[in-house]
């Protein structure tokens, strides 16, 4: 138990700061995203926020309720930390709910984050739901050196139009032209003159080139499932297939075993990992 204190303090997040320390941080905007997803924007009190990099999240605090894992949603080397949230439990429920001048506690940055893309590779990103947010760093990364990649895909599934999140700036990334995007609901309203149907749907219309290309996906796990399995059918090397996994958090360091996944703890050694090396766990119900 002492070993375990000693490296516990000795363990710090990637601002320097000890990862089982949160910091003050201070709710400075609320946005709706989709019905019951809120996108907030923190400003930390010691006025540093830390560099991340995309695909890595904070555990947020909601004082006097719990702490939760949730992704980092806004650009890299912004002033403010972004997160956006999902209201479904009681934590969520209490995150989502903080209004302006509220306090939060923030730890972190944590985890592995998506693989920088080479230049010259194609990029395929793959989004099912809230699984868009975690995604959305990369992409404002990818716009930001557009020029360094080939090829540039979106493709993003929703249970409902309405449930898509930053949807005006999806289509505002569509009118850009930067990036390719098709989007697909599972139920169409009248109003809808886009696909209907699951994600995989969408695959037939991207040119896939095996060889110069990278698929970040993040969603649903069967989705990722899915997913996986018919770009390797299409040629594409699963260690070049990158998938970011969810499981109950609690220390975020490596300590508790809460995200244990087999020999793997999600917050130490991802959230994303090649689908190489997830499919043979992806596959073990209830795991
Ligand atoms: C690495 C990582 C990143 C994450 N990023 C985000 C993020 O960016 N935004 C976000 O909102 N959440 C994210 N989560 C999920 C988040 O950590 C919580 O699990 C979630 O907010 C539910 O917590 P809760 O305590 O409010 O509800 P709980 O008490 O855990 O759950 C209440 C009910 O909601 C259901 N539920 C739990 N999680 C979800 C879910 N994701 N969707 C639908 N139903 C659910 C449960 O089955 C249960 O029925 C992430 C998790 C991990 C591990
Ligand atoms: S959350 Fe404690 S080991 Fe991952």
């Amino acid at each position: 138990m002492a070993l375990m204190s000693a490296h516990r303090l000795s363990t710090t997040s990637g601002c320097g700061v000890p990862a089982d320390v949160p910091r003050l941080g201070y709710v400075r905007g609320r946005r709706s995203d989709a019905p019951g997803v809120w996108t907030l924007d923190i400003e930390m009190a010691d006025d540093a926020p830390c560099d991340f990099a995309p695909g890595q999240f904070n555990m947020l605090t909601a004082f006097g309720v719990g702490e939760a894992a949730i992704s980092i949603s806004g650009a890299p080397g912004g002033e403010r930390l972004i997160h956006t949230i999902r209201d479904v439990g009681p934590v969520s429920h209490a995150l989502a709910n903080l209004a302006p001048g509220d306090p939060i506690g923030v730890r972190g940055p944590f985890g592995v984050g998506w693989p920088m893309a080479t230049p010259g590779s194609d990029v395929l990103i793959i989004a099912g739901g809230l699984g868009l947010a975690p995604l959305r760093p990369s992409i404002y990364d990818i716009l930001a050196r557009r020029d360094a990649f080939g090829a540039v895909t979106l493709l993003y599934g929703s249970r409902r139009p309405e449930d898509i999140v930053f949807h005006a700036e999806v289509e505002a990334w569509r009118r850009e032209k930067k990036i390719n995007i098709e989007l697909t609901v599972d139920h169409a309203g009248v109003d809808w003159r886009g696909h209907v149907g699951v994600v995989t749907g969408l695959l037939p219309r991207v040119q896939l080139d095996p060889s110069r290309a990278i698929a970040l996906l993040c969603g649903p796990e069967v989705m990722m499932r899915f997913v996986g399995a018919a770009l390797t059918e299409q040629g594409l090397d699963a260690t070049k297939i990158f998938v970011s996994m969810e499981r109950n958090m609690k220390c975020a360091i490596g300590h508790c075993g809460h995200c244990q996944l087999g020999p793997t703890f999600i917050c130490r050694d991802g959230p994303v990992f090649t689908y190489e090396r997830m499919r043979p766990l992806m596959s073990v119900k209830e795991l």
